[in-house]
């Protein structure tokens, strides 16, 4: 079968990467997906157990830094559409360990942009026409009060390095559509949560440590709110991006799901009970909820303005919360493995049997 684009996906080892991937090699028969991502921490092969290299598929274990290797990759490929997810993406760490966020989130996108001008634009391009999506976040717009929602004019105004890391790769995105005309599209999206998500983020987290009768760790107040969107709800979103989208524009994606915190952790806890019983201590699961030192310049509120991509695209989500995390406990209740090989670090020894 004729592929009708070649994707170069990045981050396809990450969370969203790899939910990304496998809904692609689901619905698109005739789309070629190659997958660049560097095996970080964050980054498992495991991920997309089940997914075979072929025709329709191919891994490259690279840094998005190595502009040989992208390069490569561009011209033996014939990429003609980018879906840019790799990243480093948690915020704590990014309060503790920023280089790696300035290294990734910037010099890796400017490497890629990089890429595709040299592909696309200066060379005798024969493809088919290009796109480049670059993958981002609600957080470069900072927080908000009691009031208000996050549109595509609202201006910058980041507050962690991650969010200050992304916001700049966002500028280099958009800078490269006007200056180059580079076929630039960006979104820009709220929390997400579901299958494959490391155990760091508040959900799978507290999943984790309530299974093993851990302390839940809850920020502050535990009072700051997140839009919370199903992940298979930002994955399609993406793809209508690329399919139905307009190079230059950015677009909001939201789940129009306003949560506190504290409500999403008691939520869980009250979930697994009902759905395993209590633990052996005979205590309901949120008891085990800890209020903790607030992370330094935490956002105190995201939400977002979805309608641009409702109106001008006809999506939005289809999986309510209420659902979602119901299929996301399940999920991980039918995965502990997946999350005790992260826990116990076996999953980074994975690449080595696989690829020996
Ligand atoms: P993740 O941390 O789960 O995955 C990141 C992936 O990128 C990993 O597979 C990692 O190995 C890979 N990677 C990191 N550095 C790399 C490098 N230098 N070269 C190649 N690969 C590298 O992240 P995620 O939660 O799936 O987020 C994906 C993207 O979506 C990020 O750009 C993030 O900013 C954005 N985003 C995430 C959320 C969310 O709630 N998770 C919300 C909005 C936007
Ligand atoms: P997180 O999943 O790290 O995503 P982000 O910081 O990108 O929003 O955190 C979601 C919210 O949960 C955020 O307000 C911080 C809070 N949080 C906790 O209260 N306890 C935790 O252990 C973690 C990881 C997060």
């Amino acid at each position: 079968m004729k592929n009708l684009r070649t994707l170069l996906v990045t981050g396809g080892c990450g969370f969203i990467g790899a939910n990304f991937v496998r809904l692609l090699l689901k619905q698109y028969p005739e789309y070629r997906v190659i997958n660049i991502d560097k095996l970080t921490y964050a980054g498992n092969l495991r991920n997309l157990d089940g997914i075979e290299e072929g025709e329709r598929y191919r891994f490259v274990k690279a840094d998005i830094c190595d502009s040989e290797t992208i390069e490569r990759i561009f011209s033996e490929e014939l990429v003609d559409t980018v879906v840019h997810f790799a990243a480093e993406s948690h915020v704590d760490r990014s309060i503790t360990g920023p280089a790696a966020f300035i290294q990734t989130n910037i010099i890796g996108t400017f490497t890629l942009l990089e890429a595709a001008r040299k592909s696309w634009l200066t060379g005798d391009w024969k493809g088919a026409e290009p796109c480049f999506l670059h993958v981002s976040t609600d957080e470069v717009y900072g927080s908000l009060g009691e009031t208000g929602l996050f549109s595509e004019t609202t201006p910058f105004d980041p507050r962690s390095p991650y969010s200050a890391s992304k916001a700049s790769s966002d500028h280099l995105a958009s800078a490269y559509f006007h200056t180059y005309g580079l076929p630039v599209r960006i979104t820009n999206c709220s929390n997400n949560y579901g299958p494959y998500q490391f155990p760091e983020k508040l959900i799978p987290l507290i999943f984790n440590n309530s299974m093993k009768a851990k302390s839940l760790p809850v920020y502050g107040d535990g009072k700051n709110v997140r839009d919370w969107l199903f992940v298979l709800d930002h994955c399609e979103a993406i793809l209508e991006v690329v399919r139905k989208g307009k190079n230059g524009e950015c677009y909001n994606i939201g789940g129009n799901n306003e949560k506190q915190n504290i409500e999403v952790v008691t939520l869980i806890c009250d979930i697994i009970d009902k759905k395993l019983g209590l633990p052996e201590s005979g205590e309901p699961r949120r008891s085990l909820i800890t209020f903790v030192k607030d992370r330094l310049g935490h956002d105190r509120r995201y939400a977002i303005d979805a309608s641009k991509i409702k109106n001008q695209i006809g999506w939005q989500p289809k999986v309510q919360f209420a659902e979602g995390i119901e299929k996301t406990v399940d999920w991980y209740l039918a995965n502990q493995q997946w999350v005790n090989e992260i826990v116990d670090g076996s999953y980074q020894d994975y690449y080595q049997k696989m690829y020996q």
